[in-house]
């Protein structure tokens, strides 16, 4: 029976068939140990002399790693292991023989590695990361579909630059400049227009100067925009979003969080309500815990992100940012009008920002004195002013940064193994 590594767990004492790649070997005269992999995941195959045909036994003492065999067993179930099963070698057919696999089982330094990301995706932990992030997708997908959004998609080559125009990718567009989208927002304001509840999921890019283990130059967002949805409803999506995705991947990946070493205890607490914390008190906060190097009106930085995180072993919302360091669509607070009604969800354990949100302005005078004060061109904005011409309503949403969640959820240090072919500031290679 030809089957997947995956669903041996059907087939416990049957002989199966399974395509795969040798992921390591170990042998002596009498037995050879193979560490499978087909993709679906990772399994030991036994090979032992006195058991299969001599031509069996040495061929698995000389297979190479990374060598394509169809391998044949019997499927039986091996309490030390964490999957839970092995397979008992009977036959093994070569398909192709790998010669000289660079990525042998011993260390190589991160550049290595990056440079060769292309096979660097087959080891037991490129592996485990990618398949949560895959279930990060997955449950985002469920729980929109679930409140009863609409998926919709915005255009990746735009002519605005809703975050600033600082980082953009400039780009021609026949004879017009274009740029590729640093987020989908504008356009899902939009969408929510016509639509109510919408969520995107792209990639956006900012080509930041910045080289540390969150940024990087091309990253996926999940974007969702709610029409009649004020500051408050706003957070509420996003502290009830986390906890599902979180809670979605200690169901389905258990396996994969054992092999990453992963403490899931700190990850079993992430259910809502989050805390919130003001600007003001963070500010304040800070000062008294002796960073003198920040003051009101200031951004924070990775430090001030984690000493703030740190007081809490949840994610930690920071609201009512000072109106000069964010983006010009951004509602001004009722009863002040130097902070907006915004927030950035920080996550625990030293892992930064991973959404940042607000509820947008919807008064059209006040959007267009901004959009002038900030020296966008109005031309540029004529579309997205106009939303708030005819039946403009409050509205609110935030961007999820797929990669940090990725990075938080899995527990890996860096951003550039939370996504299959990591763009960064000196890498465009492989
Ligand atoms: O805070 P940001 O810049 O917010 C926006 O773009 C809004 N327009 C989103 C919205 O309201 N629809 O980015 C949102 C998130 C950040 O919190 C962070 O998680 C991630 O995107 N992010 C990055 N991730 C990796 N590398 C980078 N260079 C990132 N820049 C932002
Ligand atoms: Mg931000």
């Amino acid at each position: 029976m030809k089957t997947t590594i995956k669903e041996v767990s059907k087939f416990v004492d049957k002989e199966v068939t399974i395509g795969a790649w040798i992921a390591n070997k170990r042998s002596s005269g009498k037995i050879a140990f193979l560490q499978l992999r087909d993709g679906t995941g990772f399994i030991q195959g036994v090979v032992v002399k006195a058991e299969v045909d001599e031509a069996v036994f040495q061929t698995a003492k000389s297979i190479t790693q990374e060598s394509s065999i169809f391998v044949t067993g019997v499927v039986r179930v091996d309490e030390r292991s964490p999957f839970g099963y092995e397979l008992g070698v009977t036959g093994i057919e070569v398909i192709h023989e790998s010669v000289n696999y660079p990525i042998t089982p011993k260390e190589h330094g991160t550049e290595f590695l990056m440079d060769h990301r292309h096979l660097w995706l087959r080891s037991k932990r490129q592996h485990a990361v990618m398949k949560i992030r895959n279930e990060i997708i997955r449950a985002t997908y469920e729980f929109f579909n679930k409140e009863g959004f609409t998926k919709v998609d915005p255009p990746i080559l735009t002519g605005s630059a809703p975050e600033g125009t600082s980082e953009l990718f400039a780009t021609k567009y026949f004879d017009e400049d274009a740029y590729l989208s640093q987020s989908g927002q504008l356009y899902m304001e939009a969408a929510a227009m016509a639509l109510g509840k919408v969520f995107s999921f792209g990639p956006t890019f900012r080509a930041e100067k910045s080289k540390t283990r969150r940024h990087l130059i091309e990253f996926w967002m999940i974007e969702p925009e709610m029409a009649f949805y004020d500051f408050e409803d706003n957070l509420v999506v996003q502290e009830n979003y986390v906890s599902y995705v979180v809670q979605s991947v200690l169901e389905n990946c258990s396996l994969e969080l054992t092999v990453l070493g992963r403490d899931t205890e700190k990850l079993q607490q992430i259910k809502a309500p989050f805390p919130r914390i003001s600007y003001d008190d963070a500010i304040k906060f800070l000062n008294e815990k002796g960073f003198d190097d920040i003051k009101w009106g200031d951004d924070f930085g990775a430090p001030h992100e984690t000493a703030i995180a740190e007081s809490f072993d949840k994610p930690v919302f920071i609201t009512h940012y000072p109106t000069g360091i964010k983006p010009f669509y951004m509602q001004p607070a009722p009863d002040r009008d130097d902070v907006v009604l915004c927030a950035d969800l920080i996550a625990p354990e030293g892992y930064g920002e991973i959404i940042g949100g607000s509820q947008r302005i919807h008064d059209h005078e006040l959007l267009k004195q901004r959009i002038e004060e900030h020296d966008l061109s109005p031309e540029a904005y004529q579309w997205y002013l106009q939303l708030r011409e005819f039946g403009s309503v409050p509205h609110s949403g935030f961007g999820l940064g797929l990669e940090r969640t990725v990075a938080w959820i899995s527990g890996v240090e860096h951003v550039r193994e939370t996504i299959p072919f990591p763009r960064l500031l000196n890498r465009l290679y492989p």
